[in-house]
């Protein structure tokens, strides 16, 4: 059966893959839209772009319970993509109480919400709420295996720790309450409008600029990339054919170790930019490695393939190149995302990490 939305809201639209799935449900006609976010360092309007005048814009906190009881309220919502969270893990590593705060106790306060609006006894309508989860839950991997969707939770970092919490209390208001809830956990995305803090938008950003490509430790870890487009069509399919109180697993199947990557979009910035061959892998310095840096992460996505013809469009053989493109022609993009609090970061993440990697 094919649930169709009719009221959707979608929180931390204004980021990264939240950007991209508003763009999916407004392609696909959904006839309400509200998007809350709270604009943090890694939110911006901008990313919003054409789209913004086919939603309602709503700046605020997900933590904020009255906010999120009104937004019910007065939007009768049928479903619901959540997607705002803290989500670097190198920030989690410096400080993880924001993390609990809007993972957890943000998560909660939008469960308690849902919960109480869809409980009218006469409601008989279809409902689901679709919580955006991450592979990072099941840990760390060796060189072979993959996560299923019964791999035991084993969360190293404090950003994966949140993470897991939340989905154990989507899963807790299911069993108690018979909240309609579906989990999807994904593996690491790339693509346009990710803050240039994460792996593959940083080393693009610092190879545009001239600047060092800071590979933690020997760049041996292995991560799988999905397009974020692809990640916006997995969350329509789950809010649309998931089955109440599942979860599943999207991959893209395409597994990297960061070396690997790094020198492959330092190739990809000269070609696009008419380089001399090699002169961005020149800039490549291996800096500490991350504390407690998990090895390698990669997922089974057999049951959504079972379930919904799981199948991603985008490769990084085929799309890479478009990325790489695209940050390099949204210069004032990078500069508007880089606000101070994101330039601290940086500056203090960074310092001193330089000398204290392994060797090429
Ligand atoms: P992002 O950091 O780019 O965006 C997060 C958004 O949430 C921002 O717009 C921010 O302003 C908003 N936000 C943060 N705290 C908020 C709060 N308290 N109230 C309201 N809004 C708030 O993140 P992303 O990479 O787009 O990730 C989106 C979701 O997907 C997250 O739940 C993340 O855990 C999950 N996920 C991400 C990846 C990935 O590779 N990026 C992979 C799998 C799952
Ligand atoms: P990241 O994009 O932060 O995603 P995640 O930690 O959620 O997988 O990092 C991807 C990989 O790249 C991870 O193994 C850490 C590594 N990395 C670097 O080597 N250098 C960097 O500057 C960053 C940001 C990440």
């Amino acid at each position: 059966m094919t649930f169709t939305p009719t009221s959707l809201l979608i929180t931390g639209g204004a980021g990264f893959i939240g950007s991209s799935t508003v763009r999916r449900a407004v392609a696909a006609g959904v006839s309400k839209i509200v998007v809350l976010d709270a604009l943090t360092y890694a939110g911006h309007r901008i990313n919003l772009g054409d789209v913004m005048s086919a939603v309602t814009f709503v700046h605020g906190n997900i933590c904020d319970a009255a906010l999120v009881n009104g937004l019910f309220a007065q939007h009768a919502f049928d479903s619901v993509i959540h997607l705002a969270a803290e989500t670097h893990v190198d920030r989690s590593i410096e400080s993880a109480a924001e993390f609990v705060q809007t993972n957890v106790v943000g998560t909660l306060t939008l469960l308690d919400a849902s919960m109480r609006a869809w409980a009218a006894p006469n409601a008989n309508t279809e409902r689901r709420f679709v919580h955006v989860s991450t592979d990072e839950v099941y840990g760390s991997l060796g060189p072979t295996g993959h996560f299923t969707e019964s791999t035991a939770y084993a969360p190293n970092s404090p950003y994966a720790a949140s993470k897991a919490s939340s989905d154990l209390l989507v899963r807790s208001f299911h069993r108690t309450y018979g909240l309609p809830t579906v989990v999807t956990n994904t593996c690491n995305n790339y693509g346009p409008r990710q803050l240039p803090e994460k792996l593959i938008p940083l080393m693009i950003a610092h190879a545009l600029s001239g600047k060092k490509l800071p590979v933690y430790g020997k760049g041996a870890q292995v991560r799988e990339w999905l397009h974020v487009d692809d990640h916006a069509d997995s969350l329509w399919l789950a809010l649309t054919q998931g089955a109440a109180g599942e979860s599943y697993n999207f991959g893209s199947g395409e597994e990297t170790d960061n070396l690997r990557m790094v020198e492959r979009l330092a190739d990809t910035v000269d070609e696009v930019s008419g380089n001399p061959k090699g002169m961005s892998r020149a800039l490549i310095t291996f800096v500490e490695d991350r504390k407690g840096h998990d090895f390698r992460y990669a997922i089974d996505s057999s049951k959504a393939k079972a379930a919904f013809g799981w199948q991603p469009k985008r490769t990084l053989a085929h799309d890479l190149r478009a990325v790489v493109e695209w940050y390099r022609d949204n210069e004032e993009w990078c500069r508007l995302v880089s606000s101070d609090e994101h330039s601290r970061f940086q500056a203090a993440y960074y310092k001193d990490r330089e000398g204290t990697g392994g060797a090429k």
